[in-house]
């Protein structure tokens, strides 16, 4: 690390980009600079490859609003990017959760990434919890993280109201979700439009540590799709459809069989037109169902609305439903043979052993940057 800084920052007339002019460097030096973060990386066509990583919490059900903003896009960067996927177990208990439900819903999220077509030979797929740098870089940061920028995120407004026992775990989560981006040297970060305010926090942070302790972390960039970014609820559409919603009507689980899909399309709010065009701003449910549809079927939204030109809702709504069963339907078989399998034990293991030397490095480059003895 230390002679990659020094060599980039002699030719840095030549190489604009240090995150670029890092990765051309390490590429034609790498014998003689061993760049302990880039160690692992791999390699494509020559070049080295965008390293991606995200993460999913397993508590409660996975829903269709997950599929569409984040699912689907780790399925598709993986073929070209280094990708790292994890279950984010450590940021699951800053709500109560039941231990046996916790496993459940553990194993059962990890099982959905790879129903949902992620490769285990192509990306690592692990447990937060199974990489105890996680824990210990959360910790690290959350001293660089100041109280206001805390208090400004908007998940902790929105998990924190009417309650009276707020754990202080909920507090200080985005510093435990930078140190997760952060131990990887991370390019890509795909999410949801929710969590656009963590990654922006991510990125402060690490600006501020490199600035106070020496070029440390790479600045990552977030990666959110343009549309189906935020899928709102199905009863209402100024509420982004979440699996932690009471109402079951409001969102469409992973896991729900063909017939409550139905169920639940055609009982979703609408506004009481007939037309179906995309207009968030003035018909924001149908505009909702449209993102759906255009999702589940490869169609645009202009090929949706041409579809269904003066025909009501009625229709859309009843082959809406079967383009998202043709989507779930094939991802709910794969999900059964995973579980019964008993093949994801072995899988997580080997993500997170795969995974962990790169964390491992970050973490004691940290470490001594900060003054720690090692
Ligand atoms: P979570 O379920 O909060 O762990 O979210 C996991 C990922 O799914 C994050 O990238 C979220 O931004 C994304 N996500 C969650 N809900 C939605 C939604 N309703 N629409 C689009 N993306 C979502
Ligand atoms: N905070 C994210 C959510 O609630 C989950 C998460 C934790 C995450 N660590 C991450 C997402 C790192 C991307 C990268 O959805």
């Amino acid at each position: 690390m230390r002679g990659h800084q020094k060599l980039s920052l002699c030719l840095r007339s030549s190489f604009i980009d240090h995150s670029r002019g890092h990765q051309k460097l390490s590429l034609c030096l790498r014998s003689s600079f061993i760049d302990h973060s880039r160690g692992h990386q791999k390699l494509l066509g020559g070049l080295f490859m965008k390293r991606v990583l995200s993460g999913i919490q397993p508590s409660g059900k996975l829903t269709l609003g997950n599929y569409i903003g984040a699912l689907q896009n780790f399925v598709a960067l993986q073929h070209e990017h280094e990708c790292y996927f994890m279950v984010v177990d450590l940021h699951a208990i800053t709500v109560p959760q039941e231990p046996a439900a916790l496993r459940e819903q553990t194993e059962s999220v990890a099982s959905l990434f790879i129903a949902s077509g992620i490769d285990p030979s192509k990306a690592s797929i692990f447990l937060q919890s199974h990489v105890p740098a996680h824990a210990e870089l959360g910790w690290l940061l959350t001293t660089q993280t100041y109280m206001g920028e805390l208090e400004r995120m908007t998940q902790f407004k929105d998990k924190s109201a009417g309650k009276d026992s707020i754990g202080a775990g909920l507090f200080v989560y985005p510093s435990l979700m930078a140190a997760d981006i952060l131990l990887y040297n991370t390019d890509l970060v795909p999410v949801g439009d929710d969590q656009k305010q963590h990654l922006e926090l991510t990125r402060d942070l690490a600006q501020r540590f490199n600035h106070k302790y020496g070029a440390t972390f790479k600045i990552p960039e977030p990666f959110i799709p343009k549309v189906g970014a935020r899928i709102m609820s199905l009863d209402d559409a100024s509420k982004k459809m979440s699996k932690s919603n009471p109402n079951p009507g409001s969102y469409i689980a992973l896991l729900d069989s063909p017939d409550e899909i139905r169920k639940k399309l055609s009982r979703s709010t609408t506004d009481s037109g007939r037309e179906v065009i995309f207009d968030p701003q003035n018909k924001p449910e149908i505009s909702n169902l449209m993102t759906i549809y255009a999702n589940c079927s490869g169609l645009t939204l202009e090929a949706v609305a041409a579809r269904y030109e003066g025909q009501g809702y009625g229709q859309f709504k009843k082959d809406l439903a079967e383009h998202v069963v043709q989507v779930i339907e094939p991802l709910q078989e794969k999900y059964r043979t995973i579980r019964s399998s008993g093949e994801i034990g072995r899988i997580l293991k080997e993500g997170a052993e795969r995974v962990g030397t790169v964390a491992e490095q970050t973490l004691r480059s940290v470490k001594e940057r900060m003054g720690f003895l090692l």
